[in-house]
């Protein structure tokens, strides 16, 4: 064997033995590195003479690249290896059983929320968003509350600084930053992006300087909007009823429509709910005006305002529609039985726990949208 033979053996079966990936470099390092053996027998063939160097530049070269693929080949199988231990160690158990305790629950907001965009989907609805920084002209001037008008102070309204240096807030109208007070300027903002037709609800969060049993300085509300040629308050009564006979899963919710006021509706009108004792316990359903019955203020409702729908762009003398705005906490304090609207956001596990929703109590009009499991 000559000596290049007897080299290469050497290296080979040093690569082979090699225990493990830092061992294997050491010796990548000591045959093929700068200073390596293998490098050294390269650097040789330039003073070779030529017909030497034709001889022994192949076996060379054979030997240098047979090195490298060993080293390749010994590489990759540590890298197999180390995949294959860390698939091992990482496998996950299926079978284990599921905890005893459920952990976490869905929110009764999240499940409501949820029952009404089943519900108002199946009358072809679609659910839209708006931003909850707002400012001033979606939230209030588009929705024919000026500067000046009287109904903007019932808002207790949380305006954002100008800037925080100077804490000062931004007085120009229009452009103003504010938490949104209502859903109402999702209204501006859809009929903005897709014009009429429309029929959409809008749900989300709302923000009011306000606190006590009944009021969070964060609650939400749903907001309805819908659009169309000839849309009328027949419509909005029909719709509503559909609604609410849906939501708390009873044929006899009676509706009682109530003129009131709202700038962005015209008219605007109140809805009540009847109501019925029972067991000392108000329960929505009949007839309010019945003995040991009465009514329930539930929502405000309207025809759109014309003004309105010229602020969002489009022209009162062909569209009409109407809107309603619902607050969602208070319809899930009337469904699901809780009192204190505070417990809602207290983040409390044991009030989680008892009035939460299985993540597979998903609301259908088919299985019932209220249905525990
Ligand atoms: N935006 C009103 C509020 O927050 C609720 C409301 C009333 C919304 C009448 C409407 C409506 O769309 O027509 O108090």
């Amino acid at each position: 064997m000559t000596d290049l033979d007897q080299l290469k053996t050497d290296a080979l079966t040093q690569i082979e033995n090699a225990p493990d990936a830092a061992a294997l470099e050491a010796l990548r390092i000591e045959f093929l590195g700068k200073q390596g053996s293998i490098s050294g027998l390269m650097k040789t063939l330039g003073k070779m003479a030529p017909e030497e160097r034709q001889v022994q530049g192949p076996l060379l070269n054979g030997l240098r690249s047979a090195t490298a693929d060993a080293i390749a080949a010994r590489k990759e199988a540590f890298e197999n290896e180390e995949l294959e231990a860390r698939l091992a160690s990482e496998t996950l158990d299926l079978t284990l059983p599921a905890p005893d305790v459920p952990q976490g629950s869905v929110h009764p907001v999240s499940q409501v929320m949820d029952e009404l965009a089943e519900i108002f989907a199946d009358l072809g609805f679609s659910v839209a968003t708006g931003p909850e920084i707002e400012d001033d002209w979606h939230n209030f001037t588009a929705l024919n509350m000026a500067e000046t008008h009287p109904a903007r102070a019932m808002h207790d309204t949380f305006y954002f600084l100008q800037d925080r240096a100077d804490q000062t807030l931004d007085n120009a109208p229009n452009t103003r930053m504010l938490l949104r007070t209502h859903t109402s300027p999702v209204q501006i903002r859809s009929l903005v992006e897709h014009g009429a037709p429309i029929r959409i609800i809008a749900p989300g969060r709302v923000y009011r300087s306000d606190s006590d049993a009944t009021h969070t300085p964060m609650f939400h509300q749903v907001e309805g909007l819908v659009i169309d040629r000839a849309i009328h308050l027949g419509h909005l009564k029909w719709t509503l009823e559909t609604f609410l006979k849906a939501f708390f899963e009873r044929e006899d919710i009676v509706l009682r429509l109530r003129p009131s006021y709202f700038p962005f509706t015209e008219p605007s009108v109140e809805v009540d709910v009847g109501w019925q004792d029972v067991d000392g316990r108000r329960v929505l359903g009949g007839d309010g005006d019945a003995p040991g019955h009465g009514w329930m203020e539930l929502l405000g409702s309207g025809m759109v305002n014309r003004r309105v729908i010229a602020f969002a762009g489009l022209d009162p003398d062909e569209w009409q529609g109407f809107a309603f705005g619902v607050g969602v906490d208070r319809l899930a304090m009337l469904k699901y039985g809780m009192d204190d609207l505070r417990a809602f956001f207290d983040g409390d596990r044991r009030w989680l726990s008892h009035y939460g929703f299985s993540p597979f109590d998903q609301p259908t009009l088919s299985a019932g949208v209220g249905a525990r499991a």
